[in-house]
């Protein structure tokens, strides 16, 4: 049968407020019996309760899922019961490392009536291939003389030509099948010699095998100038983890916000099942108050769709989505509100 199996991490602050109208609208999309999902209750308060981020018990249990589909973890910042980033790095990180997710897949489109704060943002339509099993995210470092004003904290980017390649590879695929064809890697080779040849002599070598893929380098500095300036130059962006994980805020910010942007963390290799998640955090800033836009989380769900072999269904959430925002106004709607109107009209 194709029921679609899914695991559901809610998580915290925002996240389950997002994560139910995500949901609500695979099921209105699919049909209530043909969406099964399995909720797991990891975060926050799972942790205050039994000390445990995400065993791996529980992460065997759920990699025998087909997707998964992902809201936020983390704790506020004045939260002092648990440590910064925890949570982020033992379920989230822990998550995209277990479950080999190479590449990081994040949109950037400025859909009809969404507000970009430029003033002239142009046709914005680019797609951000985020490296996402190594570099800084890794966790190779650590600190000598700690605490004293000698004190040594080191964070080593680790780039394998493996890991490299594969997401390079990925970026190119893709453009080709894009109208632009364009590939922009953003690196620092200026500074950073080692990681920075081995990203520019991959990106040469792959982009030897499309001859009908362009591609080009810009220091990721600068690229940000242009992400202001003239968004709408950019067709594929490939670049590493960290870079990759600031350069999409921006972008999430000059294509109508973070309440729109989405992702998908992507394994490429069938060993593992991939995740879905908005690109934005637990926000506990409005945790609570129903003023979330769930939009990120819903389009998320739609790359879901279009991942798992519902084409036709994704381009059905895409389309409501894209109704709901050309039909927005200033008056504020709940986030169950909005993901109401949008279920409505898949
Ligand atoms: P954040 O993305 O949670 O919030 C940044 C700002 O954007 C806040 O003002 C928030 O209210 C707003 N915002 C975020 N999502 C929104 C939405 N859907 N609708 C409307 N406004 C929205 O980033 P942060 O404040 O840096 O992080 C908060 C916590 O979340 C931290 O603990 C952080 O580590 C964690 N975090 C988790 C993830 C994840 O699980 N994928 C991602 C980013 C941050
Ligand atoms: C994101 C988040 C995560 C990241 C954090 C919470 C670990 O910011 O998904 O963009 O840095 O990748
Ligand atoms: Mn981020």
């Amino acid at each position: 049968n194709n029921v679609l199996d899914l695991a559901l991490i809610p998580g915290d602050g925002i996240g389950p407020e997002v994560t139910a109208e995500a949901l609500k609208v695979l099921k209105a999309t699919l049909g209530e019996d043909n969406v099964k999902a399995t909720e797991y209750g990891l975060g926050a308060e799972h942790w205050l309760a039994t000390g445990e981020t995400l065993t791996d018990q529980t992460l065997e249990a759920i990699r025998g899922h087909q997707a998964i589909l992902f809201g936020a973890v983390g704790a506020a910042p004045n939260d002092t019961r648990i440590p910064s980033g925890l949570l982020e790095r033992e379920i989230l990180l822990k998550l995209r490392f277990a479950f080999d997710h190479a590449v990081n897949f994040r949109p950037s489109v400025l859909y009809p009536g969404a507000q970009s704060p430029l003033a002239n943002p142009g046709d914005i339509d680019f797609v951000v291939f985020r490296e996402g099993t190594e570099g800084l995210y890794v966790g190779n470092g650590g600190s000598m003389r700690t605490g004293t004003p000698h004190e040594v904290a080191n964070e080593t980017s680790v780039n394998t030509a493996y890991g490299v390649e594969r997401v390079v590879r990925a970026a190119f695929e893709y453009a080709q099948q894009r109208d632009r064809k364009h590939v922009t890697l953003l690196h620092k080779h200026n500074v950073l010699v080692h990681a920075g040849h081995l990203w520019n002599r991959i990106v040469n070598e792959v982009g030897e095998e499309f001859p009908d893929v362009t591609h080009d380098y810009l220091h990721v500095d600068a690229a940000m100038i242009f992400l202001t300036t003239d968004p709408s130059r950019f067709d594929v962006i490939l670049t590493d983890n960290m870079f990759g994980d600031i350069v999409t805020d921006l972008a999430a910010a000059v294509t109508g916000g973070i309440g729109l942007a989405a992702s998908g963390n992507l394994n490429i290799n069938g060993t593992a099942p991939s995740m879905y998640e908005p690109v934005h955090g637990s926000a506990p800033d409005i945790a609570g108050t129903q003023q979330a836009d769930p939009t990120a989380a819903i389009l998320s769900a739609a790359i879901l769709l279009e991942q798992e072999g519902y084409a036709d269904a994704a381009q059905r959430v895409h389309k409501a989505v894209w109704e709901d925002l050309a039909a927005r106004d200033t008056s504020a709607r709940t986030t169950q509100q909005v993901g109401d109107a949008i279920a409505a009209q898949v």
